[in-house]
């Protein structure tokens, strides 16, 4: 069992396939990308299932959550999902994507055994998306989430990060979308976690003021039917229900207490959490013979180091130094 010192145990495991992307939202990366992972530091697909079996039969993951960068890009995701799809017992397997390539993909994801997906789109203005992603690609993601839907994964969950001044203004658009094709929106508070460190307490959009902004056109009630358990998103069933609205609030409503994650970094380090300071590697150790009992108890150590939070109301909080693709969101 992967259990920290503060007695929370990590059953969520994220896993980072790639830190490429094929957009360059502003909140996570500059127009021009960053120097990306050489080659021969990624984990191979049979590396990557080998580690996500250690911690499903050994450590007790019940989630597998695969994010990038774009885990679309890794060529190899379908048959990494399936080989842990036939993992026993079987973990849930989710994505966490920018939607592009899940048009062709989602039916193949879906037959390998992907259970649900999580797609970013941050608004429904063309032109808008252009301006933050760097990239025209608003035409891609729209039809993913389509695919997605038609594939049978459910739910399909939107992510979108509120910016001032950008698309703050979509958050009641945004909504009706969802609620019209029936994805699940979280609207989320944007964190300190962009490569070029442009984040400012001021800029960012309160949890508070994104539920003020969706109460001026829907009813808003707590979602006492479902627990809320470790989940970052708050929910809230939207008039009445059973359609719900998430919010998270990672800045000003934390949810560190209740923290269930664990990640493992595209080049295979553990990392306790998206604002640790220290990683603890595994490729190494791996590639150089290790037995599946050394890793497990290398990662058990690594999870028992785990701090409280991520501190980032702490006046020496420092910015991760590894970006949000590269850790894996
Ligand atoms: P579900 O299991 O569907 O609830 O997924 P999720 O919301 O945990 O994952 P997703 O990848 O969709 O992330 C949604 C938002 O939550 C993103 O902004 C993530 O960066 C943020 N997030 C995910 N995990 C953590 C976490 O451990 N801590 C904090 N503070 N934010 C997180
Ligand atoms: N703050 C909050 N959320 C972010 N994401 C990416 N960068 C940030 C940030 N700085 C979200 C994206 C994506 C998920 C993996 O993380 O919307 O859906
Ligand atoms: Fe867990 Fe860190 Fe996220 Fe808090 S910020 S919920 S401790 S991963």
């Amino acid at each position: 069992m992967l259990r920290d010192s503060f007695g929370r145990v990590a059953t969520d495991l994220r896993v980072s396939l790639t830190d490429k992307c094929n957009l360059r939202c502003t909140y996570c990366m500059p127009p021009e990308g960053l120097d990306w992972l050489p080659n021969a530091q990624l984990l191979t697909a049979d590396e990557i299932v080998r580690l996500v079996a250690i911690g499903v039969e050994r450590l007790g993951v019940t989630e597998v959550r695969y994010t990038g960068g774009e885990p679309l890009l890794r060529r190899e995701l379908v048959d990494i999902v399936a080989r842990t799809a036939a993992l026993r017992p079987r973990p849930q397997v989710s994505l966490t994507t920018n939607g592009i390539g899940l048009a062709r993909l989602a039916g193949p994801l879906a037959e390998a055994g992907l259970d649900r997906v999580n797609v970013s789109l941050d608004t429904l203005d063309r032109e808008v998306f252009k301006r933050l992603a760097h990239r025209d690609r608003f035409t891609d993601v729209i039809e993913g989430l389509a695919a997605a839907h038609e594939a049978g994964l459910r739910p399909v969950k939107i992510n979108t990060v509120l910016m001032r001044d950008v698309n703050d203004h979509e958050a009641v658009p945004l909504l009706r979308f969802c609620l019209d094709r029936g994805y699940e929106l979280r609207i989320i508070e944007q964190m300190p976690l962009d490569a070029q460190h442009g984040w400012s307490r001021e800029n960012m959009v309160t949890a508070d003021e994104i539920l003020e902004r969706l109460s001026g056109s829907f009813d808003l009630s707590p979602d006492d039917l479902e627990e809320r358990g470790s989940a970052p998103a708050e929910r809230f069933l939207v008039d009445g229900g059973p359609a719900r609205v998430g919010v998270i609030g990672s800045v000003t409503r934390p949810f560190c207490g209740a923290c269930d994650r664990v990640r493992l970094t595209a080049d295979g380090q553990v990392r306790n959490c998206l604002f640790a300071t220290e990683e603890s590697d595994l490729k190494t150790p791996m590639r150089a013979g290790a037995t599946d009992e050394e890793l497990a108890a290398r990662w058990t150590a690594a999870v028992a180091r785990k701090r409280a939070g991520h501190g980032i109301d702490d006046p020496s909080f420092l910015q991760p130094s590894r970006p949000m693709s590269a850790i894996g969101g």
